[in-house]
């Protein structure tokens, strides 16, 4: 549950967390994304990237799932390319990651609890997936135009943190989102090294991921409305 979480022993201070917590509730209410740069600085990051690169090399991700089992192999790589594991953080090689879940976790149960909360204040989030650990290996890869969360299985924020260091746009692998009610405004979202990312995952959010030509790390949290989730349990 997300309800007994602490800031205390992050080494993250409570005007880091203020600040973030501000952008976080007003842009999720005003554009349905939200970014944050330089989310916990470059040593944290590469503890993360560090672990990330180790579950790469050791073996464990797999490609990525797609909604329909009659997709066969060859043409869920042309649907998404990402190779990934799920970790809960007390894995070996993740604690740093399980770290990064934690602050995230924070920031999340705040926001949905803030007196300015708005569109996030019709959610009651109090629990969330495992962390996806994602690779596009390059060649191409990529994800093609989709919505997260289209019929209703409980996810309402999608939240990525991205590990590119050095990234420039021959690198490829650019988010796209196409939010819904803005047919001409696309945001093009850079996976740069130690950006956050938050969006809703329902329909208002169509996003792709173009293709990457090189190695592109990303980890992802998808947070879970209680009621839409139950119900969705409920008729599985
Ligand atoms: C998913 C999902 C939960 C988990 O595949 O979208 O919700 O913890 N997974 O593995
Ligand atoms: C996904 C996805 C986007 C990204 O895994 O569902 O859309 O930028 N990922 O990695
Ligand atoms: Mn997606």
């Amino acid at each position: 549950s997300l309800d007994s979480l602490s800031l205390e022993g992050s080494g993250f201070s409570e005007e880091w967390f203020t600040n973030i917590l501000q952008d976080v509730t007003k842009d999720l209410n005003k554009y349905g994304v939200c970014v944050v740069d330089d989310f916990l600085g470059e040593e944290r990051a590469d503890r993360i990237l560090e672990e990330v690169r180790t579950l790469h090399s050791l073996g464990v991700m797999q490609a990525g799932q797609v909604v329909s089992q009659h997709v066969q192999d060859q043409a869920r790589g042309k649907i998404r390319g990402d190779k990934i594991t799920w970790v809960t953080g007390d894995e070996p090689h993740c604690s740093s990651i399980g770290q990064l879940v934690n602050v995230v976790d924070y920031i999340v149960a705040k926001a949905n609890k803030h007196y300015d909360a708005g569109k996030l204040a019709q959610y009651n989030i109090t629990w969330r997936t495992r962390a996806m650990v994602a690779c596009y290996p390059g060649c191409d890869t990529h994800y093609v135009k989709h919505v997260d969360n289209p019929n209703g299985d409980g996810r309402c924020i999608t939240a990525i943190y991205y590990l590119n260091k050095n990234w420039t746009p021959n690198d490829g692998g650019v988010l796209r989102i196409y939010p819904e009610n803005c047919s001409d405004i696309i945001a093009s979202i850079n996976p740069c090294f130690d950006r956050m990312l938050f969006f809703w995952s329902d329909r208002r959010n169509p996003h792709e991921v173009m293709p990457a030509k090189i190695v592109r790390y990303a980890i992802t949290v998808w947070y879970l409305d209680q009621k839409e989730r139950e119900e969705y349990l409920a008729r599985e």
